[in-house]
């Protein structure tokens, strides 16, 4: 069975730089029109002359093989972040959006901020030029459990942000619980969430019963099986404000292999066939299009993508690792057979 879709976009991606980037940004052009570039390298890309640089070193990287990619920047907010760059930034039709990381919330945020007042004439400038913010959900307080940190960043971070600056478009990235499910849902236009294929596809459970599974441990970490549930739902639903964004992390197999090891799952290699594999099961593949590669697009004012892409149901068997510069990495469902796999160039 064969099932061409609108080609797609990826509205979270790492990809790191040098010989990391060389290495993963071409799985993704393969399957996607564009994705967002996370900003959040070492050190970070804070201002917009950054990010225009990042872009030609993303560009260089991914399309050195003829591909048409289309990476779209985004800005790490710090308290130092200057409400000039911010405006300047949204004039760039090439940079969508800027990164809140709470300070110490996952991979490489030591940069980020540690409080919204700290920002508040930066947020008020992002509300007036209607600027989005994407926001790693999660409080970061010692002594809150890490599977409570994004339900008490929606409650307590988010749902104040937005009562005090209601025009601010928001999306609420990688959403992981039911709670932030709802809580999108009740916000109104201006708010949405992506949704990764680790979070459809797996929970706590897959992570750690008969031993920990270091290429499922990512940031927000995998919750309970009933906010899995709220996931499929949300992403099968046709509702415009839930969408696609991959969240896919490349970290050497070494690094996750490890006793401290690194959070984040690559998934760009697998990412449509991963999604397919989510929607399938739940019996809403004709969900999957607008989901995939019109939402998105919607809620960032940008065009629809006119090429396709052809899903094909022939199961495969997932490789066990990559190239990845000098090491090797393992990919998201590595060695797992897949119903679905991505046709290449139709
Ligand atoms: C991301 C990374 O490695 O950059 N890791 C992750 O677990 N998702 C950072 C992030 O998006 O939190
Ligand atoms: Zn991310």
């Amino acid at each position: 069975m064969r099932l061409s879709l609108r080609k797609p976009d990826d509205w979270h991606l790492h990809v790191r730089d040098g010989a990391a980037l060389n290495a993963v940004v071409r799985h993704t052009a393969r399957q996607f029109q564009r994705a967002v570039i996370m900003p959040n390298l070492v050190p970070p890309v804070v201002t917009v002359d950054q990010a225009l640089a990042y872009r030609e070193r993303v560009l260089a990287a991914a399309n050195s093989g003829g591909a048409q990619f289309e990476p779209l920047m985004t800005l790490y907010l710090t308290e130092k972040t200057s409400v000039e760059d911010i405006r300047r930034a949204a004039g760039e039709a090439t940079i969508i959006g800027a990164k809140l990381y709470p300070a110490g919330a996952t991979t490489n945020s030591d940069a980020g901020v540690t409080s919204l007042a700290a920002i508040d004439d930066v947020l008020a400038v992002m509300e007036e030029e209607q600027f989005p913010l994407l926001v790693h959900g999660e409080v970061t307080a010692s002594h809150v459990d890490v599977f409570d940190r994004e339900s008490n960043f929606v409650s307590g971070v988010l749902d104040p942000l937005l009562r005090t600056r209601p025009m601010l478009r928001v999306v609420v990235e990688h959403v992981t619980t039911r709670d932030a499910v709802n809580f999108v849902r009740s916000a109104g236009d201006s708010v949405a969430a992506t949704i990764t294929p680790q979070h459809l596809l797996f929970d706590r459970n897959h992570l750690l019963v008969g031993g920990v599974k270091p290429h499922l441990y990512c940031l927000p970490v995998l919750k309970r099986a009933s906010d899995r549930e709220a996931l499929i739902e949300a992403a099968t639903s046709g509702e415009s404000s839930f969408f696609l964004g991959t969240d896919s992390a490349p970290h050497a197999r070494s690094t996750k292999e490890n006793a401290c090891g690194c959070a984040g799952c690559f998934s760009a290699p697998v990412a449509m066939e991963l999604y397919a594999e989510a929607f399938d099961r739940a019996g809403a593949m004709d969900k999957l299009e607008a989901f995939a590669s019109e939402y998105g697009a919607r809620f960032y004012g940008r065009p629809l993508n006119t090429q396709n892409i052809t899903l094909e149901k022939s199961p495969w068997t997932v490789p066990d690792v990559y190239p990845f510069g000098k090491e090797t990495i393992v990919p998201l469902a590595a060695g797992e057979t897949l119903a679905w796999r991505c046709v290449d160039h139709e």
